[in-house]
């Protein structure tokens, strides 16, 4: 098994680039299914989500290959409308490739996504949706086997919750089938407006996506394209966190500022200064003495992402004052905090509510990463904490992160991976 081991206390300084998106990658690829011919998608970062995710596309008959940070699809030899058990349960974001099989195939048949770390991730809002758009769904012994004998049809769509997920499979279903289709509550995050962009692309017309209505006329067929996966919002935080807790100066490039419009407002009011400059960089210097932000509350996009609150909150634990988390998006999404409190960490949890003390020290422990953003977390606190930090369980973090201990290093961190 391997763990990563760090010793802290050093100052980051330096560059550090960010990869492609992880919730932009995983639903961009599902959509190639749709396409009757190849495409090729850059910056799509290599994470094991991502493997998972090509997996799937193999074993639905496709040809997925990789070149660096491209990956091209060829959909051509697509035979089967089925994904495995054991293929589904590799990540939970893969009931996304539903709307896709139905849009390119009309019919599917896939497991219940198991639940995760962040508690159970129900998915009543994407079925609901589906047989708003003609898909007959039938759930039995964990299985859902899916239809449209009708063909797909466009319907107006409100979400009681704007689900990302649901979002993107109603888009894929959506994007061909026959007439239009609203949804109303839609999600709004810049992963959307990826997806709707690579779809538009690919010759679907799709309009709103950003904002609350997203717009969808059914066209006959898609065809391939190039596309270019966003920057990941929440690695570029992940950063911005490793610079403020180092009290360190960082420039950050391939990064999206405006997608991380929630996170800087909060860094500043610590006691960073944070400015974009040319082409998609943003340059971080943290002052000495930090001081707690009042409330971080998790909302939907545009509000706090629920994916920074545990790296924010290991920020928080070495800053001045007390600072109050409320994780509105998540029923169990505060894992990380027991082992953030065996580095030192001063933070009590009352159901969605995490009250974290800041504390002049942390010191290094042996930490066991819970998920992904909580794993990252411990990385993040590891940075200050004095002495060695090693943290096991190291897959989660590899799902949403491109060589992490490597580009730290290049930075000045003393982190390494053994196994
Ligand atoms: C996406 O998950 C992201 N994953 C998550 O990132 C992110 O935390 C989440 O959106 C919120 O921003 C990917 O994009 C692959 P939701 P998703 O549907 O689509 C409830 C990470 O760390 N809900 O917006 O699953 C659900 O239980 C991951 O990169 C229903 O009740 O999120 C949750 O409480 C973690 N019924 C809330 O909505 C449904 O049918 C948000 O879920 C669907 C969701």
């Amino acid at each position: 098994m391997q763990k990563l081991v760090i010793q802290g206390g050093k100052r980051l300084e330096g560059e550090l680039v960010v990869h492609g998106a992880k919730n932009s990658a995983l639903p961009l690829l599902a959509a190639t299914i749709l396409s009757q011919t190849e495409t090729t998608l850059h910056n799509c970062p290599e994470l094991s989500d991502v493997d998972a995710a090509c997996r799937i596309l193999s074993y639905l008959g496709c040809k997925c290959s990789r070149e660096g940070p491209s990956v091209t699809v060829d959909t051509s030899g697509l035979i089967n409308f089925d994904v495995p058990d054991s293929l589904m349960r590799e990540m939970r974001s893969s009931i996304v490739f539903l709307g896709a099989i139905m849009g390119r195939l009309g019919k599917c048949r896939l497991s219940f996504p198991g639940g995760c770390e962040l508690g159970p991730r129900p998915i009543d809002l994407h079925l609901s949706a589906l047989r708003k758009l003609g898909v007959e769904i039938h759930e039995e012994h964990g299985y859902l086997d899916c239809d449209a004998p009708k063909g797909l049809k466009g319907g107006k769509i409100t979400l009681s919750f704007p689900s990302v997920g649901a979002t993107e499979n109603i888009m894929l279903a959506a994007a061909t089938a026959k007439g239009d289709t609203e949804i109303h509550n839609a999600a709004r995050e810049p992963e959307i407006m990826d997806l709707a962009e690579f779809l538009n692309k690919c010759g679907a017309k799709i309009s709103g996506a950003g904002e609350s209505t997203i717009y969808i006329s059914g066209v006959e067929k898609l065809s391939g394209c190039y596309h270019s996966v966003v920057p990941d919002r929440i690695v570029t935080t992940t950063y911005l966190c490793c610079g403020a807790i180092t009290r360190g100066e960082l420039i950050i490039s391939r990064a999206n500022y405006s997608n991380v419009a929630s996170i800087v407002p909060l860094l500043e009011h610590m006691g960073c200064q944070i400015y974009a400059y040319g082409e998609g960089n943003i340059y971080i210097k943290a002052r000495k003495n930090l001081k707690a932000v009042p409330t971080v509350r998790t909302m939907p996009y545009p509000g706090f992402p629920t994916d920074a609150q545990a790296l924010i909150m290991a920020l928080c634990s070495t800053v001045d004052g007390t600072s109050v988390f409320v994780e509105n998006i998540f029923e169990n999404r505060y894992k990380h905090v027991n082992e953030l409190i065996r580095l030192g960490a001063s933070i009590k949890v009352e159901g969605r509510v995490a009250i974290v003390e800041g504390v002049k020290k942390l010191s290094g422990a042996s930490l066991e990463a819970t998920d992904l953003r909580g794993g990252a977390s411990l990385v993040v606190a590891g940075l200050f904490a004095e002495g060695t930090t090693s943290i096991t369980n190291i897959y989660h973090i590899d799902r949403g992160y491109e060589s992490l201990e490597k580009n730290l290093r290049q930075i000045g961190a003393n982190i390494k991976r053994i196994n």
